[in-house]
């Protein structure tokens, strides 16, 4: 597979763009993938993840990520060294700067726009949609914190489902995980929300024409 790169971006802080990279990291390392990461935010949410992870990969089996904390400037030649030796390079990139967001799409080849259902989150996407615009850079949206208990309505189904939007719950289990250094799928492969990150993992890994064999689909 020729390597991926994904940027996770919205100038709109806390929108999930930190916990989208860590669980589709795991998912896609459990598939077989050679998936890493790089974290460009100053905030270091992900590597402080990482951290977690690697005190407890050996004990637990946990899937190897190759990873890198950087600044923006420097981004670029991590991400071209990366794709050397990775299939899927994730950018988990910070809120409320233009430039640094504006590289890593630029490098990229899918930006993944987490969103949380409100007209102020949806506002606040103009930006980041509208960056992945000039740099003519495809998007995938993705719907975070839904509360699974709420109705959406016919009206509001259809719109979501003319924008292929995936659709993530609000749900204890994604920062439970991540506390431990883990994947949801890892963590709880069975919950409703190891569903919804697979289901993502998968769309993408078609997106980019990667075949999942039958026998990662078993132990995923
Ligand atoms: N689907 C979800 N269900 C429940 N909690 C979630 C979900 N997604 C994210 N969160 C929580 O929302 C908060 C913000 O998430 P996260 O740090 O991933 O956002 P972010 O976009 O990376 O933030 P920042 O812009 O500061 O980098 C965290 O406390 C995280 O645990
Ligand atoms: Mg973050």
């Amino acid at each position: 597979m020729v390597a991926q790169v994904i940027t996770v971006a919205q100038q709109k802080g806390g929108a999930g763009k930190t916990t989208m990279a860590a669980h589709l990291a795991v998912a896609w390392a459990q598939y077989g993938v050679r998936v890493a990461l790089v974290d460009i935010d100053p905030q270091g949410s992900l590597t402080h993840w990482h951290d977690i992870r690697v005190k407890h990969q050996k004990r637990e089996g946990l899937a190897p990520l190759g990873f890198v904390q950087c600044s923006g400037v420097r981004m670029t030649r991590e991400v071209d060294k990366l794709k050397r030796e990775y299939d899927l390079i994730i950018i988990d990139s910070p809120p409320h700067t233009d430039s640094e967001a504006r590289t890593a799409i630029r490098h990229c080849d899918l930006v993944l726009v987490p969103m949380q259902p409100s007209p102020l989150d949806l506002w606040a996407t103009q930006a980041t949609l509208k960056i992945a615009k000039q740099e003519k850079r495809p998007v995938k949206m993705v719907l975070n914190r839904v509360n699974p208990q709420a109705k959406l309505s016919q009206k509001m189904q259809v719109e979501l489902k003319a924008l292929s939007l995936s659709l993530f719950g609000n749900r204890v289990a994604y920062a439970d995980a991540l506390l431990a250094g883990k994947g949801v799928t890892e963590a709880a492969p069975r919950s409703a929300a190891a569903e919804e990150i697979q289901l993502l993992a998968e769309e993408l890994l078609n997106h980019f024409g990667y075949e999942i064999r039958e026998e990662e689909l078993a132990t995923a």
